[in-house]
C-alpha cells in the first residue's frame, strides 16, 4: 500500500486525475470503477478538464460504480446514477457506464447480475475509492466478518446521519444500498482511495496503521497488491511520521 499526503484537496484532485488518465493512456479500454460522496467531485472536475483540452479521452472505456441507494430510481435527485450524470458522465464520454439498480424488481438477482456484469467486462483495472468516517468502502459498512460479493446492505446509523445533508430530513435518507463487496473491490487491478479532511483521520489512521479487521472495512485494502491512498494534511493528520 502507497500512501501519498498532499498540501490540499486540488493538490491530491490532480495526482488523483494523473493515475486515471495514465491508465486511459496505457489501455483505452479500460473498465473504471467510480465512486459517489464529496470526495472524489474534484478529481471528476479535473478529468473533466482533461477531457475539454481534448487530453484524456472516455470514448472506449467503460464504467461500473460502487454502489446505489435501494428505492431510489433514476430520476431521483440523490441517487448516485442522477449523481454520476451530474458531476461527471454529463461531460465526459464513456462508451457505457453501469451502476446497480437499486429499483430492481429482485435486488438479489441485481447483485449477482451486476457481479456477472463485472466479470463479462474483463474485470476493474482502476477502481476509485473514498472512505466513510467509520471506515466503510463501498457501502460496505462495519460488521463482524467481510462481505465478498455485491449484495444488499444495511446503512450504519453513522453512515444515514453522515448522508442526511444531502436529503431534507433524516426520514428520507434511505436505509438500506446495494453495494459492490469487498471482494468485488479487492478483484480491481489497482486500487485507488481518497481522503480528505480531519473526519476521515481515524479512519485513515486506522486503515494505514492498524490491523485488518471487518470492523474497519477499509483495512482490508492492506492485503491488496496495488493500493494507493491519497491524502490531504488534514486526513494524514493522525498517521505517525
Ligand atoms: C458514501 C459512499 C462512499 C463514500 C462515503 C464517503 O456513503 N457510499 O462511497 O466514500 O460515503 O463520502 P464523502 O466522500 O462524502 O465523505
Amino acid at each position: 500500500m502507497k500512501v501519498h499526503v498532499f498540501r490540499d484537496s486540488a493538490a491530491l484532485a490532480k495526482a488523483a486525475a494523473s493515475i486515471f488518465l495514465a491508465q486511459l493512456l496505457r489501455k483505452p479500454d479500460s473498465v473504471l470503477g467510480l465512486a459517489t460522496g464529496s470526495s472524489p467531485i474534484e478529481t471528476y472536475q479535473e478529468l473533466i478538464r482533461l477531457h475539454q483540452e481534448g487530453i484524456a479521452d472516455f470514448s472506449k472505456a467503460t464504467s461500473f460504480n460502487l454502489d446505489e441507494y435501494v428505492g431510489l430510481a433514476a430520476d431521483h435527485p440523490q441517487s448516485y446514477v442522477a449523481f454520476m450524470q451530474q458531476q461527471l458522465f454529463g461531460q465526459v464520454n464513456f462508451k457505457a457506464s453501469h451502476l446497480p439498480s437499486g429499483v430492481a424488481e429482485n435486488l438479489e438477482a441485481e447483485c449477482s447480475r451486476y457481479d456477472q456484469a463485472i466479470l463479462q467486462a474483463g474485470g476493474i483495472d482502476l477502481q476509485l475509492l473514498g472512505i466513510g468516517s467509520n471506515g466503510h468502502i463501498g457501502f460496505n459498512e462495519p460488521d463482524a466478518r467481510f462481505v465478498y460479493n455485491t449484495s444488499i446492505v444495511k446503512l450504519a446509523e453513522s453512515t444515514i446521519e453522515a448522508n442526511q445533508r444531502f436529503f431534507d430530513s433524516l426520514d428520507q435518507v434511505p436505509r438500506q444500498a446495494i453495494s459492490m463487496g469487498i471482494g468485488t473491490i479487492m478483484e480491481a487491478r489497482t486500487i485507488l482511495l481518497i481522503a480528505t479532511g480531519k473526519g476521515k483521520a481515524e479512519a485513515i489512521k486506522g486503515l494505514v496503521q492498524g490491523q485488518i479487521d471487518p470492523l474497519l472495512p477499509a483495512s482490508i485494502l492492506r492485503a491488496h497488491p496495488d493500493a494507493v491512498i491519497l491524502l490531504d494534511k488534514e486526513a494524514a493528520s493522525l498517521l505517525k511520521a
